[in-house]
């Protein structure tokens, strides 16, 4: 994250020529991490240049459109019903189910976190709610338990690093909102006992969340995955990222209820009180970008089952390579990460993470144990000969270490 002090430039008093305007942020670019050589770990997920054209293509033209207003904009609004359609087809959604596109997967928990506060205070009375998630919980939970006023209280991990379904029993009581578990989770890869914690939530009728921002789009196409969706009694809310592995352009996520009425009766907001008229929003932005609907909608089709299984089936070949490597180079992966994830350790960790970032490699840091991270994208398969390579020398020659502070991307 940038200081919070700001440059000094003022707004040009004269408009820069388009060629200048371009050469300033072409050599601005530089600076950015190289993610289509595939040096990059996280943050985008590259599936080959067929999949760039068509999200290329989707957004420019959807550019400048507002899905604020369904009626203005039908298309969008049919495209979103589309999209959160066909992700809880893959979600195995029951019938009735319903939910929408959000801006991401840390907007599609805030909201699952605030309908699940609102529940449980309309229908519980409960008016000090805890949100009670794993310690491997990503920190969009705390975030949204921070801005909407609930208690965070963690579950500890198991030795296999998926949430400890023994404490959770001890820690979820009448005041919980809502319970959640990882599909996989971000630091460790692994999927949290899912069918033991939403049965602990449905015990008492709390609701439960799984976070699926990372598996929704991967977990439906491989063969072995744990359970984790809606065929999961107590599971009643999920999220899924289209920007994550539905290789959608960023800013698309979907919340899903399994009880479609929650999303006019919870999640909606809607208001007249005003000149204006009617306003009603499902998402917490007002106006809201068109292009990442169109861009979700177009990769999904353009895609289909067959797609997503190749690009899973790239995904689980380059972990399987990666980690016959780290077993090789006595370095241990943490947990047993079930697809695209996978953090590794060694006594001497950082300082490979450090030669490696002299290579032109980008991991990100981890502590608690001091960690490497790795998020694998389909075009990982490209450079990942000469990533091991470079593991190796990494491995037998470490750099100094620059510190050990666990770094998120
Ligand atoms: C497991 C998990 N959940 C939620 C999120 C939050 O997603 P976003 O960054 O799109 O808000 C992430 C991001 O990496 C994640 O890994």
């Amino acid at each position: 994250m940038g200081g919070m002090d700001l440059p000094d430039v003022s707004l040009p008093d004269r408009g820069v020529p388009r060629a200048e305007l371009f050469a300033d942020l072409r050599t601005r670019k530089t600076a950015d991490a190289d993610w289509r050589g595939g040096r990059t770990w996280s943050l985008v997920y590259p599936a080959g240049e067929d999949v760039d054209a068509v999200l290329k293509e989707a957004n420019n033209l959807y550019l400048y459109e507002n899905a604020l207003n369904p009626f203005r904009f039908p298309s969008l609004a049919d495209m979103e019903r589309e999209v959160v359609a066909m992700t809880a087809g893959l979600l195995s959604a029951p019938a009735g189910a319903s939910g929408s596109m959000t801006s991401g997967g840390t907007e599609s928990i805030m909201q699952a976190i605030r309908v699940a506060r609102d529940r449980a205070k309309a229908e519980r009375g409960v008016t000090d709610p805890t949100l009670v998630v794993p310690r491997s919980a990503h920190p969009a939970f705390a975030k949204g338990a921070k801005y909407f006023g609930l208690e965070l209280v963690h579950i500890p991990l198991a030795d296999d690093l998926r949430a400890d379904v023994n404490a959770a029993a001890e820690l979820i009581d009448d005041r919980t909102a809502l319970v959640a578990g990882s599909a996989p989770n971000y630091p460790h890869g692994v999927v949290d006992p899912i069918p033991e914690l939403a049965a602990l939530a449905a015990a008492r009728d709390i609701p439960f969340h799984t976070d699926a921002c990372v598996g929704g789009f991967l977990l439906p196409f491989m063969q072995d995955a744990p359970p984790f969706d809606f065929r999961v009694p107590g599971v009643t809310t999920m999220s899924a990222d289209m920007h994550k592995y539905g290789y959608a352009t960023k800013g698309a996520s979907v919340l899903l209820h399994r009880n479609g009425d929650h999303v006019l009766q919870y999640q909606a907001f809607l208001y007249q009180d005003w000149p204006g008229g009617l306003y009603g929003s499902l998402a917490l932005a007002g106006a809201r970008p068109a292009a990442p609907i169109a861009a979700a909608w177009s990769v999904m089709r353009y895609l289909g089952t067959d797609g997503y299984t190749r690009l899973v089936n790239r995904i689980l070949a380059t972990a399987t390579k990666i980690r016959a490597e780290l077993t090789d180079l006595d370095l241990t992966t943490l947990g047993n990460p079930v697809a695209s994830v996978i953090a590794f350790t060694a006594p001497e960790i950082m300082p490979i993470g450090d030669r490696l970032d002299d290579l032109g490699w980008h991991l990100d840091r981890q502590n608690h144990p001091d960690a490497l991270h790795l998020m694998i994208s389909p075009e990982h398969d490209r450079v990942i000969d000469t990533f091991l390579a470079d593991l190796r020398t990494a491995t037998a020659n470490p750099g100094t270490s620059r510190g050990t502070e666990a770094r998120y991307s």
